[in-house]
């Protein structure tokens, strides 16, 4: 029997159960129940083994997400695999791309497993904030161990079919066709009369752990996951798996499992699973829009961005040319790369053949004219209009028609610098984030002319280099920046009012951000936001914090002077609240007739969170992001938002617009317009509706 996912053949005395669901064969009820009905027809029919295989390009990928947080639909994944394991002949499931999740959990239902060597096993569904639900917290540790198997599933990282062979998650691995060799292999186990093996019934490599491996979990996890409920929850789960007999361990798997499920955490992270995906698609720009190959790159200026933004194209295998004004500024910055690329080799990271290889890949050079034939030129030179122009106009008289020419810049208008080519369309906005060879993000700036062509191009090659791109428009510091900004006014608007920095950054870094914005400040150096201000001065009328300012006057510029909102020893990023600091924010809310007032923890959060979340609705609704997730996975991915909070429009959705809203209008009567609220905000709180739907 076959359904349209699942179906059924025979190849001599092997019975094949082929799945074939594009893109990655996620476990759907459909296929489910056609997992069932292939394993019937094999007891039916007279073959001696069964093998399971996946069309396409890969082992089933896991359970179907887009049925979480919906009715079940039956049959659940339980009985598949409860239908496979009780199968009365052997059943071999025959893995190539990825086994994840769920999809490992039917390769441990079977009773044999044998895989290509590209191919990658693994429980990533600690990732979705959940826990292994069919069986896989039970079974894994039962085939590789206790320690391997919390490794695993508190991590959700993968591993190669080499090393499961080694630690005897795969029995065989086969080189060249994959059914070819599945087909021998179940030949093999008929004629050798091997047993039928049930994972469920094994208990040699989970009886007798030592209770304190799983103290000694917890308690890295307590540092390594801060604020993450899942891998606690895997811990639990894995722990019963060495405590319960299975069928006991299997009911305490499915209770963490559905309250994981049920948590907002979880629900959460699932947002930006998705979203993570839907960023990458443009409305207007079809799927089939033509992608011009990007063959060969060039950045200009090898300073902190351009060395960075080289290096990616480099990891990626693409050559690069990299351009400054000097050979000495050109050593400078390829003797940093260099640094870096020897920390990640002495890490053990990267081979030093890989590092030489990525070096090799970056030709550094002087003259415009070797960039005749690249296919994109990414500009990081500094942040001055006239110099971005000059360098534009030269760019346009040299590289030939269909190359891109994109800008690092993070505050100038693109459009501005597009008008002075005679090209515009082929101009394009790429916002890195410092480090540029680390930060996931990339805001992909879309400028007034720019071609669909250029667009999706820049998206794939974003891709490419393994960036998390989000479309944005034309306006001051974009998305990211745009919305960082009243968060930051509001942050030092409480210092006057009541807070010091360490309370503000100790209850945004409990909520779950990588750091508060007064530790950020010191990290990124508090003199550059300084002499922007005193370059474009403050607009009049608005209320401004000079405790900021007063800082830098005192040379307090951040950890690279060793002081800024806090104090740093020598060699040290550890911030020290500092007395002195506090003098200045009482000395200044005084000049700036403040009383200040005893502010508690909610206030500092909503007062932060509340103005990131207001401008963001602002921005949605101007239309420089596309959609709400898209604004999630800028700050989850460049601003160190919690992945767990699912990103600042997710998390306002999860609190309730309502309440948002109000709260706002209450800070507008108390602080007046930096508070009024977006119309947007306004009319989904009336409606009862949410950003991300
Ligand atoms: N369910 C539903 N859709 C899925 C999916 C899944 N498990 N995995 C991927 N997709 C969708 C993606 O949303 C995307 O859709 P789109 O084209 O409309 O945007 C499409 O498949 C292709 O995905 P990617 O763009 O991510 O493709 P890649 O080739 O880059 O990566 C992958 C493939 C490594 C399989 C990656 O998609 C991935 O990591 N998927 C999630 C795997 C996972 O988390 N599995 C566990 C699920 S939970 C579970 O199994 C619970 C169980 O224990 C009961
Ligand atoms: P940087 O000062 O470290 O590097 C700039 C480099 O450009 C220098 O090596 C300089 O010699 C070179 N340069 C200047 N004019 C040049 C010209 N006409 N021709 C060739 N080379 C020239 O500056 P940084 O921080 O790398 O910034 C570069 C760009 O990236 C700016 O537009 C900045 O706004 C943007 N950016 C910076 C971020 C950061 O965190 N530093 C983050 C995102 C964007």
């Amino acid at each position: 029997m076959s359904n349209q996912l699942v179906s059924y053949s025979k190849k001599g005395a092997i019975g094949v159960i082929t799945v074939d669901n594009p893109p990655v064969n996620a476990l759907g009820v459909v296929v489910r129940k056609g997992l069932m009905d292939g394993i019937a027809s094999a007891e039916k029919d007279d073959v001696k083994a069964v093998v399971l295989i996946c069309a396409g390009r890969t082992f089933i990928a896991g359970a179907d997400i887009t049925e979480f947080g919906k009715p079940p639909q039956e049959p659940g994944l339980h009985p598949a695999l409860d239908s496979i394991e009780g199968c009365s002949k052997p059943v071999i499931a025959a893995i190539h791309g990825t086994a994840l999740g769920g999809g490992l959990e039917v390769a441990l239902s079977c009773h044999y497993r044998c895989a290509v060597a590209a191919a990658k096993l693994g429980l990533p569904e600690v990732k979705l904030g959940l826990i292994p639900g069919a069986g896989g917290t039970q079974r894994l540790p039962r085939v590789v161990g206790v320690e391997q198997a919390l490794k695993m599933i508190s991590t959700g990282e993968p591993i190669g079919a080499k090393e499961a062979r080694e630690r005897g998650l795969v029995d065989e691995l086969v080189e060249g066709d994959l059914l070819e060799g599945a087909l021998a292999f179940a030949q093999k186990i008929v004629d050798e009369k091997r047993p039928l093996v049930k994972i469920s019934a094994r208990d040699e490599k989970v009886k007798g752990t030592d209770p304190k491996l799983f103290a000694a979990i917890r308690s890295g996890l307590n540092k390594s996951s801060r604020g993450f409920e899942a891998p606690m929850h895997c811990v639990d789960a894995v722990e019963a798996a060495a405590t319960l007999p299975f069928a006991e361990g299997m009911k305490r798997e499915r209770e963490i499992f559905v309250k994981a499920h049920d948590s907002v955490q979880s629900r959460a992270q699932r947002h930006i699973f998705f979203a993570e995906r839907a960023a990458n698609k443009i409305p207007d720009v079809p799927s089939d829009t033509p992608i011009m190959p990007i063959k060969h790159a060039a950045v200009l200026g090898a300073g902190t961005m351009g060395g960075g933004i080289a290096m990616n194209f480099a990891n990626a295998g693409v050559p690069v040319y990299l351009l400054d004004s000097s050979q000495e500024l050109i050593d400078k910055g390829i003797g940093i790369i260099t640094k870096n690329y020897a920390g990640t080799v002495a890490k053990g990271r990267l081979s030093q053949e890989a590092m030489d290889k990525c070096l090799s890949l970056i030709k550094p050079t002087l003259s415009y004219d070797s960039f005749k034939d690249v296919d994109m030129v990414i500009e990081a030179v500094f942040e001055e209009m006239d110099i971005k122009k000059e360098v534009f106009k030269k760019l346009d008289a040299v590289c030939k028609p269909t190359c891109i020419m994109a800008s690092n810049t993070s505050t100038l208008d693109v459009n501005e610098i597009a008008a002075v080519t005679s090209r515009p369309q082929q101009v394009i906005g790429m916002h890195f984030f410092s480090p540029a060879n680390v930060m996931k993000l990339l805001e992909v700036v879309r400028g007034a002319k720019t071609s669909k062509e250029v667009l999706a191009t820049t998206m794939a090659v974003a891709k490419t280099i393994k960036k998390v791109a989000a479309v944005v428009g034309v306006c001051d510091g974009f998305v990211g920046n745009r919305m960082i900004h009243p968060y930051a006014r509001e942050a030092g608007f409480l210092l006057e009012e009541g807070a010091l920095p360490q309370d503000v950054d100790r209850v945004l870094y409990d909520y779950g951000m990588a750091m508060g914005p007064f530790a950020m400040g010191d990290l990124a150096g508090l003199d550059v936001g300084w002499r922007i201000r005193k370059r474009k001065g403050v607009p009049a009328g608005k209320r401004h914090s000079k405790v900021a300012d007063a800082l830098c006057e005192d040379g307090r510029y951040g950890q690279k002077t060793q002081k800024g909102w806090y104090l740093y020893e020598q060699g040290s990023r550890t911030p020290v609240p500092d007395p002195s600091v506090e003098a200045i924010i009482l000395r200044e809310a005084e000049a700036a007739g403040i009383t200040r007032r005893k502010i508690s923890d909610e206030e500092i959060l909503e007062r932060c969170l509340y103005a990131l979340v207001n401008e963001g609705a602002y921005i949605l609704e101007e239309g420089f992001a596309q959609r709400a997730s898209d604004i999630d996975v800028i700050y989850t991915f460049g601003y160190g938002y919690p992945v767990y909070r699912g990103g600042p429009m997710f998390w306002a959705d999860s609190i309730g617009l309502k309440k948002v809203y109000e709260r706002i209008c209450e800070f507008q009567k108390i602080h007046g317009d930096d508070w009024k609220p977006a119309p947007l905000l306004k009319k989904l709180a009336e409606e009862g509706k949410t950003f991300t739907g």
